[in-house]
């Protein structure tokens, strides 16, 4: 069984949260949740594994009593092929959830989705056209019938002083870090909201409030990410959708410069995954609207 923050399981997979006054979660939120809530122990299929409560459970809707965990929850991961993506698309599919990723290059996209299984899924598109997002939204409901979750997790990081930074260069920081999580979640709300509900992560960066010399590109990217976020969780908190800004420092991928096989010190794609897949199982009652996760031990500088 994986350990849980706080609180005692109880046999058959429920949990009693230190706050509830010994109401296990599932009935702290059966009671407290208007429109989604979390499934009590014996409805839906019964369990056989692990006694974690899964999405399908955190996000069932008034009339969901007869889904099976197998009914998943659809999430949408762009630049879910690699790096920290990766590590978030195969929690949420690891989770029960059936993920739709994207990469730049459909055969890319595509050989990922097969490598996680689970049914996901791989799409070609490039988060700096507002076309080509329209068209993977498109898709995913054709597809996979809608949306539960978006993690806007497609970002660049190109680095150097803004007295030799190319015009392109600052382009293409900001129209995909920036631009790229305006044109998803454009396209997600309203489908969130037909839902009743859902759940956008945005992936920011430590970057996002710490400044350093040949960053201003994309620490002004991030620090953006961050105004967007806690803009929109004001303005869709009512629909039941949360918002929650991830910041992470070092991650062990390509990304930038970095190297994904030298950084041992560094985080892992598949802590910032099972970050992710931590917030969902939270209470719908809370909003966890910026989280920072930096390594423990951290590479000592020289
Ligand atoms: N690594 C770190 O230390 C770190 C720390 C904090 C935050 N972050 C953030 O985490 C996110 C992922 O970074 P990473 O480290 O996983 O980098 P990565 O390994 O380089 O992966 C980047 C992902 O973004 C996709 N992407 C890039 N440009 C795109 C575009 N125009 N349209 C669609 N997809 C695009 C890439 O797709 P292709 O495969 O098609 O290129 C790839 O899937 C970024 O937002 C980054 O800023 C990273």
């Amino acid at each position: 069984m994986r350990p849980r923050r706080g609180g005692r399981n109880l046999p058959g997979g429920g949990r009693i949260h230190p706050d509830s006054g010994g109401r296990s979660l599932a009935e702290t939120h059966a009671h407290d949740q208007p429109g989604w809530r979390q499934l009590l122990p014996d409805e839906g299929k019964p369990r056989t594994g692990a006694a974690r409560t899964t999405i399908h459970e955190v996000f069932a809707r008034p009339g969901d009593q007869g889904m099976t965990a197998s009914q998943g929850k659809v999430a949408l991961v762009t630049g879910g092929n690699r790096g920290i993506g990766r590590g978030i698309a195969e929690a949420l599919a690891a989770d029960g959830a059936t993920v739709a990723l994207t990469a730049r290059d459909a055969g890319a996209a595509e050989k990922a989705a097969i490598e996680i299984g689970h049914g996901a899924r791989g799409y070609a598109c490039d988060v700096r056209r507002p076309e080509s997002v329209a068209a993977l939204f498109q898709a995913v409901d054709r597809d996979l019938g809608g949306l539960d979750v978006l993690v806007n997790n497609a970002g660049v990081g190109l680095f150097g002083p803004v007295a030799g930074m190319s015009v392109e260069d600052w382009l293409t920081v900001i129209e995909t870090n920036v631009n790229g999580v305006f044109f998803c979640t454009r396209e997600a709300l309203p489908r969130m909201k037909r839902r009743g509900g859902g759940y956008v992560f945005n992936v920011s960066s430590l970057a996002g409030k710490n400044t350093f010399p040949g960053g201003a590109a994309y620490s002004a990217s991030k620090h953006a990410v961050n105004g967007f976020s806690e803009t929109l969780f004001q303005e869709v908190r009512e629909d039941g959708i949360r918002v929650t800004y991830l910041m992470p420092g070092s991650v062990a991928t390509d990304f930038g410069r970095g190297s994904a096989a030298k950084q041992d010190w560094a985080l892992q794609p598949s802590d910032v995954g099972e970050m992710v897949v931590d917030l969902l199982h939270t209470s719908p009652r809370a909003l966890h609207s910026r989280v920072e996760m930096r390594p423990a031990r951290p590479q000592k500088r020289p």
